[in-house]
């Protein structure tokens, strides 16, 4: 790769899946996986193996389809956890193991209990052990834009003198200022012998706003890999935006002169897959991939467009993958059409997820007249949490008053093929339909957020419910739609309390309680 490329390192699936209200089944990731590598992106951190037994399968499930970027995996500086990371990621051909140990003075005094001397032995003893089993090692020194920078200086030179082969720069708690962060980049490179060898890496928080702007800074000053997520979740504020970093670095090509791999017309595609994923919706003025990103609404910009599109565009829709025409299918759309929009959308259906899909399409077609995007992305996405049981909504019957409270009948069905039923009421249906829920499958819990969205355009289309409930000390997060609201709030709490009922029936001893990354929405 030459010195004018900038790596895409993705991190969705290990920061970006770190953040409460964004964790992902086996499936999904694979999902997310697969639309990484059709998006070009050089290395995709598929997680933290060390995390959890599930963790590490996903790890390995996305490294055996070896799909064509660097799969990495996270490990702190021990031998369990990188002996894990090796486990997980050695079935891609190109595989990477990361290690990090935080080095700034409050995490060395407060977290570790650590002093400078310690944590430096650690990290070599660490990238060591990883370059044993593997030829490509990243290390980063965790909360690195806070630590004093000769001592920075110096953990990177042991670290390069180690064997690392990519040293990544974190701005762990999103703290530092572009100008700042410039600085830094350069002090690293005219104080650590033998950085030239390696590659330089940034990683941003977006704490205040500004983690691309950080990255960008980096880049300028010598960075050659960018740690990003889609549509720039993670942690708290979230991490660098993956769509917006590669766009800046494209729109104002003339300016940086640098080039990533990024197939930048997947951006829109892969961004909708990752927010129907994890039911992070993206901002309707959100750079880039929000819906107001394109649209002009002001007469005089209109005015201007109509003129000359880059009056008042910097870039073409086209570009990031938003085609302008919103492509409207019918019933009589056949399935030639209707995979090819799956697939533009970012979806890759095996033959039996395309039938199902498509079934499903055709019985929409046929309660309203035009299925827009939207609808096609909540069909896909109800389609999996429907087919995961123990229950099934069987029925639901909902009466509303505005003099007497609403009331709920639902029928469930089990896997073991027994059928329930019961009404409950409620001070609305939604409140009502949840009781009898509740009642039917013993499962108690207490919502925390119920959100509604409409999937397309227009007075039938399909209403989307992503509910957060608490229960036993954990966060779940659940998915329903249908053209009927009470329905598909009532399909979101069920895959809620399916979820609770597998979890509860799988065995405790399978997380690690010692690893620190939180898993805490399921
Ligand atoms: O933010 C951070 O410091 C990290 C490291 C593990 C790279 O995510
Ligand atoms: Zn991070």
């Amino acid at each position: 790769m030459s010195q004018d490329q900038v790596r895409i390192f993705d991190t969705t699936l290990r920061d970006g899946e770190q953040a409460p209200g964004c964790s992902m089944t086996l499936r999904e990731k694979l999902r997310v996986a697969r639309a990484l590598s059709e998006l070009g992106v050089d290395i995709i951190e598929a997680g933290f193996p060390a995390a959890s037994p599930g963790d590490f399968e996903a790890v390995k499930a996305i490294a055996d389809e070896d799909l064509g970027p660097v799969i990495c995996g996270l490990a702190r500086c021990n031998p369990a956890d990188i002996e894990k990371v090796h486990a997980a990621v050695k079935g891609a051909t190109k595989n990477r193991i990361h290690v990090f140990v935080a080095t700034s003075q409050i995490h060395r005094e407060h977290k570790l209990k650590m002093a400078k001397e310690e944590v430096i032995k650690s990290a070599v003893g660490a990238i060591r052990m990883a370059r044993e089993l593997c030829n490509d090692v990243e290390f980063s020194p965790e909360d690195a834009s806070r630590t004093e920078l000769a001592y920075l200086a110096e953990v990177v030179s042991a670290a390069i003198e180690a064997g690392a082969t990519t040293v990544n720069i974190p701005d762990t708690v999103g703290y530092t200022v572009p100008a700042e962060f410039d600085e830094l980049f350069r002090y690293l490179k005219k104080h650590v012998a033998r950085i030239d060898d390696i590659v330089l890496s940034v990683h941003c928080h977006n704490d205040l706003g500004m983690a691309v702007a950080n990255s960008l800074a980096a880049v300028q000053a010598g960075a050659r890999q960018v740690e990003c997520t889609i549509n720039g979740i993670g942690e708290r504020a979230g991490n660098c935006s993956l769509e917006e970093v590669v766009m800046a670095l494209k729109t104002r090509g003339e300016f940086f002169d640098l080039d990533t791999g990024i197939d930048t017309t997947r951006l829109y595609p892969t961004s909708r897959l990752v927010s129907s994923i994890t039911g992070m919706h993206v901002p309707r003025n959100k750079a880039i991939v929000g819906e107001n990103a394109f649209a002009h609404e002001a007469g005089i910009h209109q005015h201007g467009m109509l003129q000359h599109s880059s009056t008042y565009e910097i870039m073409r829709p086209e570009d990031v993958g938003l085609s302008r025409s919103n492509l409207v299918l019918g019933k009589h759309s056949g399935r030639h059409a209707f995979r090819d929009r799956v697939r533009e959308l970012g979806f890759e259906l095996d033959d039996f997820e395309t039938n199902r899909a498509f079934q499903e399409f055709k019985k929409l077609a046929d309660k309203k007249k035009d299925v827009y995007d939207g609808d096609i992305e909540a069909i896909i996405m109800n389609a999996d949490s429907a087919t995961a049981g123990p229950w099934k909504l069987n029925q639901l019957e909902v009466r509303t008053s505005s003099d007497n409270p609403a009331s709920a009948t639902v029928s469930l069905l089990h896997e073991d093929g027994t059928a329930v039923e019961e009404t409950a009421q409620g001070d609305g249906p939604i409140a009502a339909a949840f009781q009898a829920l509740e009642h039917l499958t013993g499962v108690e819990f207490t919502l925390r957020n119920f959100e509604l969205h409409s999937a397309s355009i227009g007075e039938d289309a399909l209403g989307e419910v992503t509910v957060t409930v608490d229960h036993d000390d954990r966060s779940y997060r659940g998915r329903g739609t249908s053209v009927d609201i009470v329905e598909a709030g009532s399909r979101a709490c069920l895959e809620v309390i399916n979820r609770i009922l597998r979890r509860q029936k799988r065995t405790d001893s399978e997380s690690d309680p010692s690893a620190s990354a939180s898993r805490a929405t399921i």
